[in-house]
């Protein structure tokens, strides 16, 4: 599709450059003329740069699909236990529009997340695919109906270990009670395992605590949180 078209159907806000680190100011609004500083060569590359501003909704049509870490790297356990038609799989440069913020709404604020930033941060975290494993579950519809982060630390003592740490267990509202928040733990546990880590752990509120001994945890030791003003 002409980009020309995209860009006159989109509005500014909505579209993001083609290349990751745009050297130019404002990059993602069009200008209509290039600054008069630049001279005729840069002026034409100016011009060509920006033609290539398209929408959020066709970046995402045109990426190929990524996954943050291997597939392989997914139970085949967990995958033949879930509901028919449900599987489990690594989280995509695609799932922005799947429902993935939504269902991190269970946990807590997500604010406002962009696709662009949701991009961003997918790619930061696809670079430390050794350290960030998030998954998820999806229904028969492509829709995200749960996910997990397990996060691996290496550590220098007991002789240079890893120990798991899991974060941000949430399902859909809809979909609690159909056993997705313990294959969420089971597919992270057998990632942490699989990745030659000495223990996995986690942190939660009183509530959640019979649903964690379930998974198979046992109570540890206390948690100790400092918060910092953003
Ligand atoms: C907590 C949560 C992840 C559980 O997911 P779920 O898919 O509804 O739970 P499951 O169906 O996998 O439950 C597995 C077992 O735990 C039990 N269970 C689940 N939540 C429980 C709870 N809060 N208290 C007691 N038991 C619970 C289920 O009854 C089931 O038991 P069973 O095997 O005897 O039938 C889900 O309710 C959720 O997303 N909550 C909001 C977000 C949240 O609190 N996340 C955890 C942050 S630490």
């Amino acid at each position: 599709m002409d980009p020309v078209n995209i860009a006159i159907r989109d509005p500014p806000h909505k579209r993001v450059p083609c290349l990751p680190d745009h050297p130019l100011p404002n990059a993602g609004i069009r200008h209509q003329t290039p600054p008069k500083s630049l001279n005729r060569d840069k002026k034409n590359s100016f011009v060509a740069l920006h033609s290539l501003s398209i929408s959020t909704t066709q970046l995402s049509i045109i990426m190929s699909e990524e996954y943050l870490f291997s597939p392989d790297l997914i139970s085949p356990n967990v995958k033949a236990n879930l509901p028919k038609g449900y599987t489990c799989r690594p989280l995509s440069n695609k799932d922005y529009g799947r429902g993935f913020l939504d269902v991190l709404k269970v946990l807590t604020t997500v604010g406002d997340i962009s696709e662009k930033m949701y991009l961003a941060r997918f790619n930061w975290m696809k670079a430390r695919n050794d350290s960030y494993y998030l998954l998820v579950i999806v229904d028969q519809n492509d829709r995200i109906v749960g996910s997990g982060t397990l996060l691996i630390e290496r550590k220098f003592i007991h002789e240079t270990a890893s120990t798991g740490h899991i974060e941000d267990i949430a399902v859909a509202k809809d979909q609690q009670g159909k056993k997705l928040g313990l294959r969420i733990i089971e597919a992270l546990d057998y990632v942490c395992e699989k990745q030659g880590a000495y223990k996995n752990t986690l942190v939660c509120k009183d509530h959640n605590i019979p649903f964690y001994e379930k998974c198979g945890f046992k109570r540890g030791q206390n948690e100790m949180t400092r918060y910092y003003k953003l």
